[in-house]
């Protein structure tokens, strides 16, 4: 890679800003959380992250970026992101990765969870789409925790693929055409976030850099395809998929996770990792 990141790195006060965005996404995985059951349609969760985006009085990042034409990504067992919601139906067992993204005073918050539907009579909930979802979230939890003082950014991908190569039951696959990013008064800013151990050393890390942290893994192979409505992007091999994202701030102190309500705190104790809100 040549051509130099542009990264911009945001004062405490604007930190605080993202926080607002930040605390929103985190109410809207709440409501869609509580939502997700066999039964109900992706159409009918999009409602209920655009109820919990107009009660906290914000708009969604996704809603008419480059033409998407709903509030959240609601993607499903071979789909890995941009599932864009409608009549489809969840049934037990499924695999569902929701993706969110809030807006508050120009401030982005962006952050995705995965569940696995539980089984019904009748069917059983895979232990093997279980494992993808835990190792995805941990996988994910690394990465943040790895950048706790970190001098570059490189770190990221090199926990995110340990977790995704280790691990009982994998290697998992780990998508590559898409990543994680830098994140302010854009959903999408420099730098990328790779998943993945790459050459260089990427970007400097300090404080005042925000980034999504975003690992997308699969039970098979790692390469995807866009369907035909251009969004939605599935795994060529039809393999399952999971995708856990956060919104995180480096700053003088520690790290912030902005869409965490705890701000990270509980996930990264294990890893010795100190969480530093600002008031
Ligand atoms: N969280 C996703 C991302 O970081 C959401 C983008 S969906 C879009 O890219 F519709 F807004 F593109
Ligand atoms: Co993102």
């Amino acid at each position: 890679m040549f051509g130099r990141d542009h990264i911009e790195y945001k004062t405490a006060d604007q930190v605080r800003l993202m926080r607002s965005a930040g605390l929103v996404v985190a109410d809207v995985h709440a409501a869609v959380r509580a939502a997700v059951v066999a039964g109900v349609t992706t159409a009918e969760l999009d409602a209920v992250a655009a109820e919990a985006l107009r009660a906290a009085g914000a708009t969604s990042s996704f809603l008419g970026y480059e033409g998407y034409p709903a509030t959240i990504c609601v993607s499903v067992n071979d789909e890995v992101i941009h599932g864009i919601p409608g009549d489809r139906v969840l049934r037990p067992g499924d695999v569902v990765s929701v993706d969110a993204g809030a807006v508050v005073d120009g401030w982005h918050g962006d952050a995705a969870f995965s569940v696995v539907l539980p089984g019904a009579v009748g069917v059983v909930a895979d232990p093997a789409d279980t494992a993808l979802v835990e190792t995805t979230e941990r996988a994910m939890w690394a990465g943040i925790a790895a950048l706790a003082g970190a001098s570059r950014l490189d770190v990221v991908g090199a926990a995110v693929e340990d977790v995704a190569e280790g691990g009982p039951e994998g290697p998992y696959g780990i998508v590559e055409e898409y990543v994680g990013h830098g994140i302010g008064t854009r959903m999408h800013e420099d730098p990328d976030v790779p998943n993945y151990r790459t050459r260089g050393r990427g970007p400097r890390v300090r404080p005042g850099l925000c980034v999504a942290i975003e690992p997308m893994l699969t039970r098979g192979d790692a390469s995807t395809q866009l369907c035909e409505d251009e969004w939605t992007v599935v795994t060529d091999d039809g393999s399952r998929a999971a995708h856990c994202e956060h919104t995180v701030a480096v700053l003088e102190d520690g790290l912030w996770v902005l869409t965490a309500p705890d701000g990270g705190a509980a996930a990264l104790a294990p890893f010795g990792v100190r969480v530093a809100p600002l008031s």
